[in-house]
């Protein structure tokens, strides 16, 4: 099927949501590994005034967090970056470590590094879980932060056969006990897809000014367009109803999990390899509309072979200080692969050093 990305669990920063992602039903395992050391993450950030005018974004600086090869621990590969900030500002960036192979199927541990300076400097890799021979898959989620449903921890993924499409585990206790919300299934329902079948993937939620949730999705058979799905819930993911699904042509994509995330302000980004059929050309974009429209400047991240991808955004205060907002990037990076390795780029929203 899929590279399985895990669905995501949002977390409130300092700024807007973040989302850590886990895929299927069977990720949960490796999602409650994770899930304690986010969740002291999970408190509500004030909003910041409309800085739309100051949004001029600018990559300020670039480094390799994994490099495939069996190079950093008899690692094979390592794929499937999530990246989430702290309210401390502390930034968490995760990767799947496949231990034996490239495949989806197979051994992989979670790796897991850390930055307290704003991504200057990153911890060694801890190899946080083991799923021992397990075939297994990671993927990240996001915190509401605003009503209707202030606090809630909402993780999207995609499911199997059996549970068919998108669709989120909700809590309201802060992680102590989960429920499923609602989901949007494929079509046909239940039965294996083909070419331009509805079949709505890996997924992003991330919260808009409203309250709302928008989960931009993956279009695994390319249903409608060679575009980005999106759906979008009114009562913080209790409903997805198919009358909020739309499709968005100008995030033109070529089946892959992309980043995306709000800002405090209310500035959508999103990330994805901006090809209608391969991998390439990583690509970030922005939104001052909610994302209904997306701005006509892009900044392009890598030419060449890139993957799955990851959002998070630094705001507001910052180890006591005050300082304009910084986006990371978290992506696959290759020159004649994307799963070479894992590159996390740092963008100045504003442009500024
Ligand atoms: C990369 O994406 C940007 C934004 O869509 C587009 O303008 C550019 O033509 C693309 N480049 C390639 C090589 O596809
Ligand atoms: C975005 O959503 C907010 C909150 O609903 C709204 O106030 C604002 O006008 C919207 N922006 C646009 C351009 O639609």
């Amino acid at each position: 099927m899929t590279e399985k990305r895990p669905s995501t669990v949002l977390l409130g920063g300092p700024g807007g949501p973040r989302v850590l992602g886990f895929g299927g039903v069977c990720r949960i395992q490796v999602f409650a590994a994770i899930f304690p050391l986010l969740l002291s993450a999970a408190v509500f950030g004030a909003r910041a005034e409309n800085d739309f005018g100051l949004v001029q974004p600018l990559v300020t600086m670039e480094q390799l967090l994994w490099v495939s090869g069996r190079q950093i621990g008899s690692v094979d590969t390592f794929r499937i970056p999530l990246i989430t900030a702290t309210p401390q500002g502390t930034l968490l960036a995760f990767a799947e470590a496949r231990k034996m192979s490239t495949s989806d199927e197979g051994a992989k541990f979670i790796a897991l590094r850390r930055s307290i300076d704003q991504g200057s400097t990153w911890s060694p890799t801890a190899f946080i879980v083991d799923d021992g021979e397990t075939p297994d898959g990671l993927n990240l989620g996001a915190v509401k932060q605003r009503e209707p449903r202030k606090g809630r921890l909402i993780v999207c993924g995609h499911g199997t056969l059996e549970r068919d499409g998108v669709f989120c585990l909700l809590s309201d206790d802060h992680g102590a006990s989960w429920r499923y919300g609602s989901g949007v299934s494929g079509i046909p329902y239940g039965q294996p897809k083909r070419e331009n079948d509805f079949n709505p993937d890996e997924c992003q939620p991330y919260e808009l000014p409203d309250g709302s949730v928008v989960i931009n999705a993956r279009n695994q058979n390319n249903y409608h367009c060679h575009c980005r799905i999106v759906l979008r819930s009114y009562d913080a993911c209790d409903t997805l109803r198919p009358r909020d699904v739309t499709f968005d042509p100008e995030l033109v994509d070529p089946v892959v999990a992309a980043g995306a995330v709000a800002t405090s302000s209310g500035i959508v980004f999103f990330s994805n390899p901006a090809h209608p059929e391969y991998r390439v050309n990583l690509t970030l974009r922005w939104s001052f509309s909610n994302g209904t429209s997306w701005r006509k400047e892009t900044v392009q991240l890598w030419p060449g072979p890139s993957g799955y991808s990851s959002l998070a955004a630094l705001e507001g205060s910052v180890g006591g200080k005050n300082q304009a907002p910084q986006l990371f990037v978290l992506y696959e990076k290759g020159r004649n692969h994307y799963t070479e390795s894992i590159s996390l780029a740092k963008v100045s929203v504003y442009g500024t050093l």
